[in-house]
């Protein structure tokens, strides 16, 4: 089974919706991939997502209650086959881990994998509710690509 983690700074907005939505696609697709999420830092290991973010993405029809904020460690960059960042700095850190754990895991940014016209999905943890619908659309068109590109269906 191909094993997929996706990386955010920490782990309670971003990356968890890409969890949840890609969870979601491999149970309707009856595709046999293994998700998780991780963060860069270490701040909220063991934390549930952020409220505004489990609301926005259940209202999307992608629950994530029951998921838990973890670190980056270097297993991951072996026991994945991708590592997939939400914005460019996320990618520069994993690169800077893997330079030092090595692994075979292939690393990308979420939006190179979508058309949308921008490279990061904005970190929302700081503004109001409206930027983690926006975070959020970008996040939801981001791995539709991703499982297309990667022919997971
Ligand atoms: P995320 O958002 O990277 O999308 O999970 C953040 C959440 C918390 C912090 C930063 C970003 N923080 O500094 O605590």
């Amino acid at each position: 089974m191909k094993r997929l983690l996706f990386v955010c700074l920490g782990n309670i907005c971003r990356s968890p919706a890409a969890e949840g939505v890609a969870r979601h696609l491999a149970k309707t697709l009856k595709t046999p991939v293994f998700v998780d999420s991780a963060g860069t830092g270490g701040w909220h290991a063991g934390d549930p997502p952020h409220a505004t973010m489990r609301k926005v993405a259940l209202h999307s029809g992608f629950p994530i209650d029951d998921l838990q904020a973890r670190q980056v460690q270097a297993q991951d960059f072996q026991n994945f086959d991708w590592i997939v960042a939400m914005d460019r700095q996320n990618l520069a850190d994993l690169r800077d881990l893997q330079s030092q754990y090595g692994g075979k895991a292939e690393l990308s940014l979420l939006l190179d994998h979508a058309e949308v016209g921008v490279k990061d999905v904005p970190d929302p943890y700081y503004g109001g509710e409206e930027g983690f619908h926006h975070s959020f659309s970008l996040i939801h068109q981001g791995v539709l690509g991703f499982f297309s590109k990667n022919q997971i269906r």
